[in-house]
């Protein structure tokens, strides 16, 4: 399956990267379990001292990734997080991806981090993924900037004049592809899905939905996302060159398409214009911040965490339901398939002080892979969680700290009521044509 083999493929690329790369670096853990931890308290669990998680650091330099690759690709991917978990409870210390590492499954442990603003916690993503989207990229940036962009996009991604627009062009895509499926060939729902997805998020995004403009696009683009998991390496004949190139020329593109938008709206009133796309609500704002640069590097970025999610989402939704064909509540069986199958298994971030939580010590410097996904696969919070069960969501709420797919705080997806959306529809016109 193309996001798992993605999975690999990533996670050896960070094994490699470690080795060659942050070593030196040195978040060496053994200094910083030695720090005091004094200044910063999220939860304290006044029961207990506070502790520093146990766990394993592995081989030197290799850590534990291997195991953690590995398992993915077992029977039971789960293996590697639920070993530890026996071994030294919900929140332990790893050795992953090339850097020291707490690993936290418990949901309270994860929502605190994930709530903590940016003077405690940034992102972290590996070099070659931080060299491709740029510093000024929605998914590294931080503070008042990362608050306005991430406002002004969330709200337009959930505006109910974009619902109604994708419904309509969903219709249209899907009606158009589905006429030409026939009962003698197989049908490839992924490659799909993974069209329509790409179709609406362009659309969505900076208003390119057929034709030249939108092939050039999807052509640049699968070249850019081969780079994110690619050495970080950085010169002419390398992956990483050839992705950066990718993403110049996207980025030119959107910006021609920018210039378009003033020339178009230099008779109008400029607050007259109804947005049609993100690009139209970013230049609305009068920030001086938005730059004309940052608004089209952004736009591509913003493509990275909605290309796989919604295809993996809709394929894993159609197995699901195929195995369970009495599940009808198309909103149910996504919220099940969000739980059991989430693509983003977890997020990470890096800590930039001694922080603790529940107990728990973060040293400064360390990263914190927040697993959502043994979160969603625990059963102190799911009964029969290995059951796909939908209809465990009529009485449960999903607003909860076990429940989290979308990650939270600050950094929530803000292309969440979309990818649900997407889901919904894809399924409806599935369901409705073929049962
Ligand atoms: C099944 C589908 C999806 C899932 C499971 C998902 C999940 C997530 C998660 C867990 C995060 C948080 C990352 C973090 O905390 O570091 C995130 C962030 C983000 N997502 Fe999604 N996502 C999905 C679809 C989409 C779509 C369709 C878009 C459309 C543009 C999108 C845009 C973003 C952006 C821009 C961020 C970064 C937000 C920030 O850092 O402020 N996502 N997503």
């Amino acid at each position: 399956m193309d996001t798992i083999s993605s999975l690999f493929l990533f996670s050896f690329f960070l094994f490699v990267t470690t080795i060659i790369f942050d070593k030196i670096k040195g978040l060496r853990p053994s200094s910083a379990s030695k720090k005091k931890f004094t200044d910063h308290h999220v939860i304290t669990d006044h029961s207990h001292r506070p502790k520093f998680p146990q766990g394993s650091l592995g081989w030197p330099v290799l850590g534990e990734t291997i195991e953690f690759v590995s398992s993915a690709y077992s029977d039971h991917p789960e293996s590697f997080m639920d070993k530890r978990r026996l071994m030294y409870g919900r929140v332990f210390k790893s050795h992953i991806f090339g850097t020291a590492t707490i690993v936290s499954t418990d949901a309270e442990v994860n929502k605190a981090v994930l709530q903590s603003d940016s003077t405690t916690f940034v992102p972290f993503y590996p070099k070659t993924v931080r060299e491709l989207m740029g510093k000024s990229s929605i998914l590294l940036i931080n503070g008042s900037l990362h608050r306005r962009f991430h406002g002004l996009v969330g709200s337009f991604l959930k505006s109910p004049l974009l619902k109604a627009q994708i419904v309509r062009d969903m219709h249209k895509y899907l009606s158009e592809s589905m006429d030409l499926w026939s009962e003698d060939q197989p049908v490839f729902l992924q490659d799909v899905s993974k069209t329509v997805a790409f179709k609406v998020l362009a659309k969505a995004l900076i208003s390119v939905e057929k034709g030249e403009e939108l092939e050039e696009l999807k052509e640049e683009f699968e070249k850019f996302i081969s780079g994110l998991m690619s050495l970080p390496i950085n010169f002419p004949g390398t992956q990483l060159h050839r992705s950066l190139q990718a993403k110049k020329k996207m980025v030119k593109q959107v910006e021609k398409i920018i210039e378009g938008k003033i020339k178009g709206a230099e008779d109008k009133e400029k607050d007259g214009v109804i947005a049609k796309d993100v690009v139209d609500v970013l230049l609305k704002d009068s920030s001086e911040n938005l730059t004309h640069n940052l608004i089209a590097s952004n736009m591509i970025d913003m493509m990275i965490p909605g290309h796989d999610s919604v295809p993996v989402l809709i394929t894993l939704a159609v197995k699901f339901l195929s195995d369970s064909p009495s599940a009808l509540h198309f909103l149910t069986v996504i919220t099940e398939t969000l739980r059991m199958g989430n693509v983003i298994t977890g997020v990470m971030r890096k800590a930039l002080k001694d922080v603790e939580i529940k107990g728990y010590v973060i040293p400064k410097g360390w990263c914190f892979f927040a697993y959502l996904r043994s979160v969603h696969l625990d059963k102190l919070y799911y009964d029969s969680p290995y059951k796909f069960n939908p209809w465990r969501w009529q009485e449960k709420d999903m607003n909860t700290s076990s429940f989290s797919p979308f990650g939270g705080g600050q950094r929530l997806c803000p292309g969440l009521d979309l990818a649900r959306l997407e889901a919904s529809i894809f399924l409806h016109h599935l369901v409705t044509r073929f049962r």
